[in-house]
């Protein structure tokens, strides 16, 4: 499950780009990383690196052809998410999904980083059990390959489902993001004892390895530079521009509809807090979590925890209405999953409990909600338990 917490972020073990790993995609990668950090002056800021690591055509970790998700590292899987752990997952969002298409009189679903679509299986089988009209499912991924395996598996919905490579120009419908969020590359900032951030990047060691390396930069984190949260000289941490242009964009084309994201993080006050004081960024490899996020490129998930505060502030900002914040263990009991366990085989019981105990996913897992300006509804996942007073 992606869902550790890192305690440190070390420097990597030496490495020469190329070398380590003669003839792989992953030296492959590392040449072309070493190429943008020359092309960049010595440095490059890790959220570029970020980008390269997952998403380099081709190379990049989501880019590539490895299976990335499953149960067990016996079948090559790096992940599990909650999708992929049992279908009651799917099925208990389709009831918030189908209210929120009710609601807004809409009649498609948007699902951003669908992975290998399991959700969109889930959801789209819910929703015609449900009688509720789904006239088009569309699938925004960066990943190509991911892409493939989501159209065998979405074959027989026909027409039904579709994809597009950039933001459909006017959507009218109901948006889905199972962490998606997590996956946006993000800006490292290091605080320095006299006050201030150095902006962490990446640059190559004498002997062509990749190493971090800190820059004087301007960047602020307000919850700290003008709220004066606690703070460590020292302290890595992460700031999210990516996701927060993100919902920004999604408030620009979202005409109409709702929107759902799930993921793990918390409110900016717990994710500022000083026991994070390593930040959040952590790589996944068979399973294992590592905090190396400099080894082997494009060869295991990089992942930040979300800062719900700034995705809310940014989707409010640029004109949507947040209308639910919670755990997902309150969201998925809101949306009927105990009723549904009830009536499940014991497999689908054991791993429906996985998503709602707080040990496992109940609590480290949020999702948050949006609705376009002037559409009003109580949505039916946040009725108990709500807790948007705490962004
Ligand atoms: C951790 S995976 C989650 C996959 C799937 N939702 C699941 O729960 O199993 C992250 C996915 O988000 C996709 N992704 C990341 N940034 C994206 C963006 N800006 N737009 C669309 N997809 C994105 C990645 O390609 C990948 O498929």
């Amino acid at each position: 499950m992606r869902k550790s917490q890192p305690d440190s972020v070390s420097v990597p073990p030496a490495q020469r780009p190329g070398e380590a790993l003669p003839g792989t995609a992953s030296a492959d990668l590392l040449t072309l990383i070493a190429q943008a950090i020359a092309a960049n002056g010595g440095w490059l800021p890790f959220d570029r690196y970020m980008a390269m690591a997952l998403y380099q055509p081709g190379l990049g970790y989501y880019a590539n052809s490895s299976r990335k998700f499953g149960l067990m590292p016996q079948s090559g899987s790096d992940f599990v998410t909650a999708p992929e752990l049992t279908p009651l997952f799917g099925r208990a969002l389709a009831v918030q999904v189908a209210q929120a298409l009710r609601e807004s009189g809409t009649t498609e679903v948007f699902e951003f980083g669908a992975g290998s679509g399991a959700l969109a299986e889930q959801l789209i089988s819910a929703l015609d059990a449900l009688d509720q009209p789904l006239t088009r499912y569309t699938i925004i991924d960066l990943s190509g390959t991911l892409r493939e395996r989501q159209a065998l598996r979405l074959a027989r919905f026909g027409e039904r489902v579709s994809w597009a490579s950039e933001w459909p120009a006017a959507m009218q419908g109901v948006v889905v993001g199972n962490e998606v969020l997590d996956a946006m590359p993000v800006q490292l900032l290091v605080r320095q004892p006299e006050g201030g951030w150095h902006e962490r990047g990446v640059a190559l060691g004498a002997a062509g390895q990749l190493l971090f390396a800190d820059r004087p930069s301007e960047l602020t984190i307000p919850f700290i530079d003008v709220e004066g949260g606690a703070v460590l000289p020292g302290m890595v941490t992460e700031i999210h521009p990516q996701a927060e242009a993100f919902m920004r964009s999604l408030a620009e084309h979202l005409q109409r509809g709702a929107a759902f994201f799930l993921d793990y993080g918390f409110p900016e006050a717990e994710y500022y807090h000083l026991q994070r004081h390593q930040g959040t960024l952590i790589a996944h490899r068979l399973h294992q979590v590592d905090h190396d996020p400099l080894g082997d490129p494009g060869e295991k998930d990089l992942t930040a925890h979300v800062n719900f505060t700034g995705i809310a502030l940014a989707g409010q900002q640029a004109g949507l209405d947040v209308i639910g914040y919670t755990s997902q263990a309150h969201f998925l009991f809101n949306c009927g999953i105990a009723e549904m366990m009830a009536g499940a085989e014991l497999r689908e019981r054991a791993m429906g409990q996985k998503l709602v105990t707080e040990h496992e996913m109940g609590e480290l897992f949020k999702v948050i909600a949006f609705a376009t300006a002037g559409l009003q509804f109580n949505p039916l996942g946040f009725a108990h338990g709500d807790r948007m007073h705490r962004l």
